[in-house]
C-alpha cells in the first residue's frame, strides 16, 4: 500500500490517505469535472501550480474525458506579510488571451486561501470565461480568506502533510501516498513536549 513509508521511518507520523484513496478521490473528482464540462464547446485549460500539484494533476488529467489543454503557473506567498497575504507570480501564463478558456486550477492543498483566491481573480481579471478549482486537500480551519474550491479530494485536520506533491523543504514529494510530518522533524522542541 505505501511502499516508500518505510525509507522515511519515523518522519512520518501516519498515512492520511492511501494511494488507494487518493485513486479514488482523483477518479470522482474527474467524473465531477466531466459532468460539469458535459456539451461545453469552449477550450478548457487545467492549471497546475508548480510545484506541489504536479502529481496529482498528472493523474487526474488522465482521467478527465472532456478534452482539456494543460498549463502551469508558480506562485510565491510571502508569510512575512501575513496581515496584507502578499502572492507574487513567479511563472506567468505564456498565453495573452484567455478570453475563449475556462480555467480549472488545480492545486495540491488550500490552506490560508490566499493562493488561490488570488490566483482566481487574477485568470479572470485576464479574461477567462470561468474559472473553477481544485485541490487534491484542503484544511478549512485554517482559512484567513473566505474561499470555497469547486472540486476537493478531501477536507483535513490542521495538521502538516507531505508526499504525493507535497512537500517540506522540497522533500517527500515522490511519496506515493499523503502522510502527516512528525513533528520532531520541523518543531523538535515542541514535540518533546507530546
Ligand atoms: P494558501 O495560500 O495558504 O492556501 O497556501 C497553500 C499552499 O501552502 C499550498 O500550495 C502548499 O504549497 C502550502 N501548504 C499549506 N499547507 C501545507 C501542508 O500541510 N504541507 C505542505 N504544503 C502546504
Ligand atoms: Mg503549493
Amino acid at each position: 500500500m505505501t511502499e516508500n513509508f518505510n525509507t522515511h521511518g519515523a518522519e512520518i507520523e501516519k498515512v492520511l490517505m492511501s494511494a488507494e484513496e487518493i485513486d479514488e478521490a482523483t477518479t470522482r473528482i474527474a467524473g465531477e469535472i466531466d459532468r460539469d464540462l458535459e456539451g461545453c464547446s469552449d477550450k478548457v485549460i487545467m492549471l497546475g501550480i508548480l510545484k506541489g500539484s504536479v502529481v496529482f494533476m498528472s493523474d487526474l488529467m488522465k482521467k478527465v474525458k472532456t478534452p482539456v489543454e494543460i498549463d502551469f503557473m508558480k506562485v510565491a506567498s510571502y508569510s512575512g506579510t501575513e496581515s496584507t497575504g502578499r502572492v507574487e507570480i513567479i511563472l506567468d501564463l505564456n498565453r495573452q488571451d484567455l478570453s475563449d478558456s475556462r480555467v480549472i486550477v488545480v492545486e495540491d492543498i488550500i490552506d490560508s486561501g490566499r493562493t488561490l483566491s488570488y490566483l482566481t481573480e487574477y485568470l479572470r481579471l485576464n479574461g477567462a470565461k470561468s474559472v473553477k478549482t481544485c485541490t487534491l486537500l484542503d484544511k478549512p480551519s485554517r482559512r484567513v480568506v473566505d474561499f470555497v474550491p469547486d472540486y476537493v479530494g478531501r477536507e483535513i485536520p490542521d495538521e502538516f502533510v507531505i508526499g504525493y506533491g507535497l512537500d517540506y523543504d522540497e522533500k517527500y514529494r515522490t511519496l506515493p501516498f499523503v502522510g502527516v510530518l512528525a513533528k520532531s522533524v520541523y518543531a523538535p522542541d515542541e514535540a518533546k513536549n507530546d
